[in-house]
């Protein structure tokens, strides 16, 4: 048997033996869904600019047109997204009592859509947004609505500026953070689709007893993992589900 092959199989053993795991996904998880990644060489939505400038309270406060004719539109390029098989799978898990919760850094909602229950979205979404002097909420495609009609800074009728409710460089985190770090310390990690090079989200991993890491590139936690498949997310998990299934079906 290839040494591969006794690896899958090694990693489907652990994965089953110490479940119910949570799970930490990044970008990485949504390319296969069309969405481009933020540090992947090539990946050219973010060649010409940098997303940690772009997408800033700086930006958004000081630099609205920039904002919101690029960073916002460039976000907003993507909301037709669809799951992919790897959000399906893990949605599938949640339900199999294999996956406890999905810690996201994503804002494109994919694992809601997919029919994930616990999902804690640390980066924040983009199904909403919030006036920041009232704190109305407001649907997403009013506040499109307001920018493609030319509206920028975007207005709430008591004149405040209305912002999508995603977590920009500069902003606190959610409450979901601190959830997400008391989950992590008590429960094994799967991280899916994620460089772990932004913090204090990549804090998670650092914490975790038991990792594995599934990703296409190297990760600075790849060393500390129980084990690291470096590949593409559907394929990948498609194949430990694959191998989970034939473990449950001897128990
Ligand atoms: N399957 C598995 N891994 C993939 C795939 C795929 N199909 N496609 C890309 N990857 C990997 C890349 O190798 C890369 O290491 O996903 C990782 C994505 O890393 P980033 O682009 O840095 O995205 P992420 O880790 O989510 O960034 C974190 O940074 O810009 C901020 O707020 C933004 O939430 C984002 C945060």
């Amino acid at each position: 048997m290839m040494l591969q092959e006794i690896k899958k199989k090694a990693i489907a053993e652990y994965f089953w033996m110490n479940r119910p795991w949570v799970i930490l996904t990044g970008a990485g998880i949504s390319t296969e869904s069309g969405i481009p990644d933020f540090r992947s060489p090539h990946t050219g939505l973010w060649k010409q600019y940098d997303p940690m400038e772009i997408l800033s309270t700086d930006v958004l406060f000081n630099k609205p047109e920039l904002f919101y004719q690029i960073g916002f539109s460039i976000l907003m390029k993507f909301k037709h997204a669809q799951p992919n098989q790897a959000h399906c799978i893990l949605a599938s898990w949640e339900s199999r009592g294999l996956v406890k919760a999905i810690i996201t850094q994503n804002i494109d909602s994919l694992h809601i859509d997919a029919g994930s229950k616990k999902v804690l979205e640390i980066h924040g979404h983009l199904r909403t947004a919030h006036c920041m002097k009232c704190l109305r909420t407001v649907s997403i495609e009013k506040l499109e609505s307001l920018v493609n009609g030319g509206q920028i800074p975007p207005h709430c009728s008591c004149g405040g500026i209305i912002r999508p409710d995603v977590v920009l460089f500069g902003d606190m985190l959610p409450s979901s953070f601190e959830e997400a770090i008391k989950m992590v310390q008590n429960s094994p990690l799967l991280v899916i689709g994620s460089s772990l090079q932004v913090s204090p989200a990549n804090l998670i991993p650092s914490l975790a007893k038991k990792l594995i890491i599934v990703n296409l590139d190297e990760t600075p936690f790849d060393n500390r993992a129980a084990f690291v498949l470096h590949g593409k997310a559907g394929m990948l998990l498609n194949f430990l589900d694959e191998e989970v299934k034939k473990i449950a079906e001897r128990v």
